[in-house]
């Protein structure tokens, strides 16, 4: 048996897609063969991963964009419109920071709300029209496992992942008969520009105590799962949360 994911003709827009797990994602899909747009506030970090992924042959191009804008959020959905359409939606953009819920000013539950949680619906509230008059296709939100289990130091964090995971729910009820699924992917730990500070300050006996699969992640275990999520691989599941995470988080 011979089984490979084609994505050609399709055309995917990742957020966050300038480092980490979003770039990883959008390297994945774009290998797969479909046409990705590199959507970051950071619009030079968006550029160099278009320009890395048609370098290895991909199509790919940088968009700037701000999750939490309408404004920008309504003008990639017309660039969308124009270019072609959209069929997949990754919603990767978020920002964390850890530390006692009880020292967390107002700024910093605002932002973290406003990034990680609004941060996805802005987006795909924007871009929702344009996949359903492209036919249909998938919406992918990366949470964390931080939103499904809750993790001390990260309360704002958690709280915004789990309503990532209430929006993926309720989306996808309301949207399967338009032929769009929603689904989400709940990472643990993975090695990203984020978390390498983090990381640094871990023993490797706490990580093999904590993670069953003995490692913590890589951004291509997350655009794996990701990928059977956007492709037809997954063409029955929706509304439905993944972790992936090495088996960090076996219950809850
Ligand atoms: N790294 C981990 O351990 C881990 C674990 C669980 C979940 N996650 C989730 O995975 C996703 C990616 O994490 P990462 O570690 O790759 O992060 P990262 O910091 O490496 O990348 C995040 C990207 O989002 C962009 N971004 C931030 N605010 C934005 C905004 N307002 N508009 C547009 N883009 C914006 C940044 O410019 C950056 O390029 C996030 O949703 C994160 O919560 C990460």
């Amino acid at each position: 048996m011979n089984i490979s994911v084609d994505l050609s003709g399709k055309r995917a827009l990742v957020t966050g897609a300038g480092s980490g797990i979003g770039r990883g994602c959008a390297e994945t899909l774009a290998a797969a063969g479909a046409s990705v747009i590199i959507a970051d506030m950071q619009e030079e970090a968006a550029r160099e991963v278009a320009s890395a992924i048609e370098k290895d042959g991909g199509k790919a191009t940088a968009l700037r964009l701000d999750v939490t804008d309408w404004d920008d959020a309504r003008r990639a959905a017309e660039a969308q419109e124009q270019a072609g359409g959209l069929h997949i939606l990754v919603n990767c953009a978020a920002t964390w920071k850890i530390g006692p819920f009880i020292e967390t000013d107002n700024a910093e539950i605002m932002s973290g709300l406003g990034v990680t949680l609004v941060g996805t619906l802005v987006p795909s509230r924007a871009l929702l029209p344009v996949i359903i008059a492209s036919g249909g296709g998938t919406i992918v939100n990366i949470s964390s496992d931080a939103g499904r289990i809750g993790e001390r130091s990260q309360v704002v964090y958690s709280a915004a992942k789990a309503g990532v995971i209430g929006f993926t729910k309720a989306l996808a009820k309301e949207v399967g008969r338009n032929g769009v699924r929603v689904n989400c992917i709940a990472p643990g730990l993975t090695r990203t520009p984020s978390s390498e500070a983090f990381l640094e300050q871990m023993r490797v006996e706490d990580i093999r105590r904590a993670y069953p699969l003995g490692r913590v992640g890589e951004p291509g275990d997350i655009a794996n799962a990701v990928l059977y999520m956007a492709s037809e691989l997954s063409g029955w599941v929706t509304g439905q949360i993944l972790s992936v995470s090495g088996g960090y988080s076996t219950a809850g």
